[in-house]
């Protein structure tokens, strides 16, 4: 393991630093983290690795954090969780989106610093009309949404959708502009029988096969087992998992979208563990339910990124 970390010839050198990203790899970091590993998913050999090199070049350095409110919520409530986002302070180099319940989405949008970007929770595959109870992107659009979530782990498991129709939402969503959170992640009895890598890249795949660009993608990897449990997955799980994505997108999509693709940790984050999180190197922001309905502790979410700053 130790090995296939370093894999690829790359040599320790001085750090230099490029937004919030170190530009060489950190060797020891990498060994040390070989011998932290304590999960059960299958371990990527050293053919399937990539060099460190292409995390250390990675994204655009911008944290991300968006906070998925889900069905949650009374005009009330919202209009008390907006006043506290209002007022909260937000370090400056953090995407920060919030994803209200459709209904409240016009409220959020008109009451809501601009500071803030709003995203739909899910959209229509195609142009809006006949679909009783869908709301379209073209609506998400006309609301003031610059995003939307999509293959939420809710969708998935509870609605029933499916890869490749989740991977068209994403297409369509794209091709009009919107961003797209797009979700993935393995169930718990996936990752006990070691198929958490196999989940992850089949449901990327299905993305990937559907897009035309990646451009406006923000990946985030949500694994079922922590989502809503109080069961967060430790930084080790969730940076191996995050490698690996990056590595899967680095061989099958380019170095490129690679290299810029941030890849989000979602599933029971608060304000007490994102810390912790924010310093893995592959941890580029978060997707926040439960403690999203929280300013104050989701405003600790997104200045978490301090503790990256630090960590590089
Ligand atoms: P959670 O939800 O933070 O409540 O676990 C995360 C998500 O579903 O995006």
């Amino acid at each position: 393991m130790a090995s296939s970390l370093t894999a690829g010839g790359t040599q320790p050198s001085a750090p230099s630093f490029s937004g919030l990203r170190r530009t060489c790899p950190k060797l020891d970091a990498a060994v040390s983290f070989s011998h932290r590993v304590n999960s059960s998913i299958r371990l990527v050999s050293s053919s399937q690795r990539s060099p460190r090199g292409v995390v250390a070049m990675a994204g655009s350095g911008k944290f991300f954090v968006g906070g998925n409110w889900k069905c949650n919520g009374t005009k009330d409530s919202i209009t008390k969780l907006v006043s506290d986002l209002n007022t909260a302070t937000l370090e400056p180099d953090v995407d920060v989106v919030v994803s209200p319940p459709f209904v409240y989405i016009d409220q959020v949008k008109s009451s809501l610093t601009d500071r803030i970007e709003i995203s739909g929770q899910n959209s229509w595959v195609g142009k809006g009309g006949a679909f009783t109870g869908e709301i379209s992107v073209e609506q998400l659009k006309d609301i003031g949404c610059k995003w939307v979530i999509l293959g939420h782990s809710e969708r998935r498991h509870v609605i029933g959708e499916k890869d490749e129709f989740i991977g068209k939402k994403a297409a369509y969503a794209l091709s009009e502009g919107l961003g797209v959170i797009a979700c993935i992640g393995e169930k718990l009895e996936e990752r006990e029988a070691g198929k958490t890598f196999d989940v992850c890249f089949e449901q990327l795949k299905a993305f990937a096969d559907a897009v035309p660009s990646w451009d406006k993608v923000v990946v985030a990897y949500e694994p079922v087992w922590a989502i809503g449990t109080g069961k967060v997955a430790s930084p080790q799980q969730a940076q191996e998992v995050h490698v690996a994505v990056r590595d899967w997108l680095k061989k099958n999509v380019s170095e490129e979208v690679a290299s810029k693709t941030r890849i989000i940790y979602g599933g029971s984050v608060n304000g007490g563990n994102c810390a912790e999180l924010a310093k893995e190197e592959d941890i580029d922001g978060f997707l926040v339910g439960g403690a999203s309905l929280k300013g104050p502790e989701f405003a600790t979410i997104v200045n978490s990124v301090t503790s990256k700053k630090v960590a590089a």
